[in-house]
This record gives structure tokens, C-alpha cells and sequence, in this order.
């Protein structure tokens, strides 16, 4: 086998071996749990893990994380899907290399796309597979169509809650919602479950230990706990300086907690669910074939 022959059949093998993201949908059963900060964050600290990442949008209602990163994009998902803009025209940079992407009013309409719009779409997801090791899904609240589905269709998804109680009566409507749907089951999904504004680790736990209870008894759910951010001061000062915690705020107790979510969930265990993973493109064709 000559040099260019070699060098051929690496090139094929390469194609073959198709790099596909891991995808991590965050939610939560009520709104102002924290679930745009802790997308964010999460997205700086696995990039400074030397991960390629990047933040998706999809919570239409509020153009949230553009206003915490401070930043404007030019061009949105929308833009992508009906005005032919190319998948690096809607990624912006945003800070720690992390790319984002606005959903516009692009999810909003995703209910309505015809068979071409959608093939256009999977085709811009894989190609983005191809160029992030993580994409981080933040969603809006609650259980609109479009948050459904794509959690329906998600592998892995981050469950954030509060100590205050309706925080976790909504958390568990949530699950109980996704559960009647047998899509859910056959998807194998990954639930992890994240304790946000805590007064220490204590708290946590015991929020964890209350709805993983509930969740396997009445729901035969699985739960993981990834862990705890504590109540801290600082998050609501970066937010109002329109900037991630974990960049002004590096040593925070906030972005200290948010850095061993990362590194659990880049390693042993928390890694595992990267392996059957199919990727955002494997996602958007799920949630489109209704064929889970
Ligand atoms: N760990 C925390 N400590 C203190 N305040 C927090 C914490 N997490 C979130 N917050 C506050 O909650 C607000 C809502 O957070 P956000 O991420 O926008 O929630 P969501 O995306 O779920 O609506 C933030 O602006 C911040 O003031
Ligand atoms: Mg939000």
C-alpha cells in the first residue's frame, strides 16, 4: 500500500466514523429555576475542559441567554431554516469559545415545517455534530409542544429545581408528563437532576431524595443526582452585569459547584451516556419521525 493509498483509506475510515455530538436538554418544571444560568455556565466550564461547545436557544418566550451573554447575534435559527443562512452565520461566539445559537422564532414554528424544511434542518444538526463535542439545549419552562417534544426526543436531559416547593411539585408534573409518553421509555433516556439555589449540600440531597422517591415510586423512574449549586449572591450580580458568573465571577461558590457538575458529568459516570449517543441530528429526526 503506497503513501496516497494510505492516506485514501483514513480519509474513509474518518467519514465513516461520523462525530456526533452529545446533547444535553435542560428544563424544569417552573420558570426562574435557573436553568439559562446554569446552561451557560455549565457550557464555559466544559469548554474550559477543552470541550467544543455549544448553547442552543430554545426558549423562544424570553431571548434570555443573548441578554445574559451581552451579546446581539445577527442571525437566529429562523434565518438557518427559511432564509438560507449557513450553520456559522447563526452560531455566535460567546465568551471561553463557547458558540451559541439563538432559536428565534425558528422552534416556534418548527410544529409547522414540511418535508423538505425538516430534511434541511437535520441536514444543518449533522453538520453541526460534525464541529461540537457538546450541545447544551436550554428550554423554556414548562410543557408547550415544541419543549416536549424536544425532550421526548432528548437523551440526556438536566431536570432543574428549587427547594421551595412549588418548584418541586412542577418538576414532578413534568415527569409525570414525559412518562405518559411511551416514546420516553423506549428513548432511554438519561434524567439527571440538579439542586439550584440550596443553602449547602445538605439541602440538596434531601430535594433530590424527595423527588427521586416520588418519581420511582408512582413513575418507575430512574433518576440521577448530578448535583448542587448553592444559593449565591454573586449569580444575580453577573446576570446584572449581563455576563456569565463563571466569567466575572470565576471563584464564586456558584461557578466552584457548576465546575464539579462539568467534571461529573465529562467523566466516570456521567460520561457514559456519550456512547449510544445519536447526536442532534438523531434528535431533531426523532422528535420529526415521531419513530423514538
Ligand atoms: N444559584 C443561584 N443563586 C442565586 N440566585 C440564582 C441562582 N440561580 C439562579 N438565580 C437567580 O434566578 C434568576 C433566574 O435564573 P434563570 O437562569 O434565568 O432561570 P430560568 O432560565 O430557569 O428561567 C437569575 O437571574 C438569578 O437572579
Ligand atoms: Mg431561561
Amino acid at each position: 500500500m503506497d503513501q496516497a493509498e494510505q492516506l485514501r483509506n483514513i480519509i474513509k475510515r474518518q467519514n465513516r466514523v461520523k462525530h456526533l455530538a452529545r446533547v444535553i436538554t435542560v428544563t424544569s418544571g417552573k420558570g426562574g429555576v435557573g436553568k439559562s444560568n446554569v446552561s451557560v455556565n455549565l457550557a464555559i466550564q466544559l469548554s474550559r475542559m477543552g470541550e467544543r461547545v455549544v448553547v442552543f436557544d430554545a426558549d423562544f418566550g424570553l431571548a434570555n441567554i443573548e441578554i445574559m451573554l451581552g451579546v446581539r447575534p445577527k442571525y437566529n435559527l429562523a434565518d438557518m431554516m427559511y432564509r438560507g443562512k449557513a450553520l456559522q452565520d447563526v452560531i455566535s461566539p460567546g465568551p471561553d469559545n463557547i458558540g451559541f445559537i439563538s432559536g428565534g422564532s425558528g422552534l416556534k414554528e418548527l410544529t409547522n415545517l414540511d418535508r423538505d424544511q425538516i430534511q434541511n434542518l437535520v441536514r444543518m444538526m449533522y453538520e453541526l455534530d460534525g464541529i461540537a463535542d457538546i450541545v447544551i439545549i436550554d428550554t423554556g419552562a414548562g410543557i408547550s409542544n415544541t419543549v416536549m417534544d424536544l425532550v421526548l426526543a432528548s437523551e440526556e436531559v438536566l431536570l432543574v429545581a428549587t427547594p421551595e416547593p412549588t418548584s418541586i411539585t412542577d418538576a414532578y408534573a413534568l415527569l409525570k408528563t414525559l412518562c405518559r409518553h411511551k416514546e420516553f421509555y423506549a428513548n432511554h433516556a438519561k434524567i439527571w437532576m440538579i439542586a439550584n439555589r440550596t443553602h449547602g449540600y445538605k439541602e440538596g440531597n434531601e430535594l433530590f431524595e424527595k423527588l427521586d422517591a416520588v418519581a420511582a415510586k408512582f413513575l418507575k423512574l430512574d433518576m440521577g443526582y448530578l448535583g448542587y449549586i448553592p444559593y449565591d449572591e454573586k449569580l444575580p450580580k453577573a446576570v446584572m452585569r449581563q455576563q456569565p458568573v463563571t466569567v466575572v465571577y470565576p471563584n464564586a461558590v456558584s461557578s466552584k459547584a457548576i465546575y464539579e457538575l462539568a467534571l461529573y458529568l465529562n467523566n466516570g459516570e456521567g460520561r457514559q451516556a456519550r456512547v449510544s449517543g445519536k447526536g442532534l441530528s438523531g434528535l431533531i429526526t426523532r422528535m420529526f419521525r415521531g419513530g423514538y
